[in-house]
């Protein structure tokens, strides 16, 4: 039984479990980079759902407008709705309101974020009363097994969230998602499409610095959770289009040379003047080739729906009954 004077479990902002490994490995020597997760500690999540207002960031825009237009359809028969990466589950609403009307059963929202889950809980609750909602502070990429399957089930994985990936994690990530899978359940997945590269760009770099800001909290959350001593004012936010890729590279690169410490872990770090460290990539789909992804990960595309102008789309998976294993894969 819980008494007033118990110690209250620790929270953090981040997940600290991985964090230390994760800067030792990611910022030893050159290719710097961090996995996006630390991206979202309060402060992040709440950039990144201003990020979603900014007139440029077409990607939140264009999946609301699918979602309006096939909510109904996809929840037909569903029992419950597992959510990866569902930040403060404001598309979702449109969902839920879909699996209340059709008689579903529950809500399991899994993020990263403490804060994310704990800001959007009660809205939630409140707007859904015949659903069981709950929330899963956990890493989609190791920690997906904790949401017990209890009924037909659709996963579903929005805002082009998939794209932060690179390829070959996003095909071990995708065969994890497969094994959440029952037969008969679903798999629906926003992923963003290939097409002008300034229109693209601009969605990466808002003209109101919000995504700026968003990544350079990076630096933010790194001197807390360290005591570390990085400046902010050492480093840009730059987003270009990679053409090779088809990804758009974000990353903090240093205006002069750097050298810092992180106290907590006993650390040096030094980045060389125009040295960069990747925050995220965000990969741009075309259809073909992300039937292949899917394919390669033990799924098949059963429903693709984009917006008008086909910028963004909504692709609806099903686990394969038999599956041909390839070594050199795995
Ligand atoms: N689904 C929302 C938010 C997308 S932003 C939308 O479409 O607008 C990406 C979300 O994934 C954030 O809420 C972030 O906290 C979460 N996230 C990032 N990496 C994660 C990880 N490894 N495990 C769980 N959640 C993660
Ligand atoms: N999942 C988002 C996307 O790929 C992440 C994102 C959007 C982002 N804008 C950003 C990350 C700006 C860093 C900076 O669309």
């Amino acid at each position: 039984m819980a008494s007033s004077d118990a110690p209250s479990p620790p929270t953090y902002e981040v997940d600290i479990s991985t964090l230390y490994e994760d800067v030792r490995s990611g910022l030893s020597g050159k290719n710097k980079r961090l996995s996006p997760k630390y991206l979202y500690d309060a402060h992040g999540s709440e950039l990144f759902d201003r990020i979603t207002e900014q007139p440029e960031y077409y990607p939140t825009r264009t999946e609301t407008e699918i979602l309006e237009d096939v909510a109904g359809e996809l929840l037909e028969g569903v029992s419950e709705l597992v959510e990866l990466g569902s930040g403060y589950s404001r598309k979702t609403q449109i969902l839920l309101d879909a699996l209340e009307e059709d008689g579903g059963d529950r809500y399991v929202a899994l993020d990263v974020s403490q804060s994310a889950i704990e800001a959007s809980a009660p809205r939630l609750i409140e707007d859904h009363p015949k659903l069981s909602i709950e929330g899963c502070v956990a890493d989609f990429e190791k920690n997906l097994d904790i949401v017990e399957h209890k009924g037909r089930r659709l996963v579903c994985f929005l805002g082009s969230t998939l794209g932060n990936f690179v390829p070959a994690e996003r095909v071990k990530f995708l065969d994890r998602v497969q094994a959440m899978l029952a037969p008969g359940d679903e798999l629906l997945i926003g992923i963003d499409l290939v097409k002008d590269i300034e229109v693209m760009e601009a969605a990466y770099d808002d003209s109101a610095g919000v995504s700026a800001e968003f990544a350079l909290n990076l630096i933010t959350v790194l001197n807390r959770e360290l005591d570390g001593d990085l400046r902010i004012e050492d480093f840009e936010y730059c987003a270009p289009y990679d053409r090779d890729n088809n990804w758009i590279d974000m990353k903090l690169r240093a205006i002069r040379a750097v050298d810092a410490h992180f106290a907590k872990i006993d650390f040096d770090v030094h980045f060389d003047e125009g040295e960069e460290l990747r925050t995220e990539v965000s990969c741009k789909f075309k259809r073909e080739r992300f039937e292949r992804t899917l394919v390669e990960a033990g799924l098949k595309l059963t429903r693709w729906d984009t917006d008008a102008n086909g910028w963004f789309a909504l692709a609806l998976a099903t686990k394969v009954q038999y599956r041909t294993r390839f070594r050199s894969k795995l």
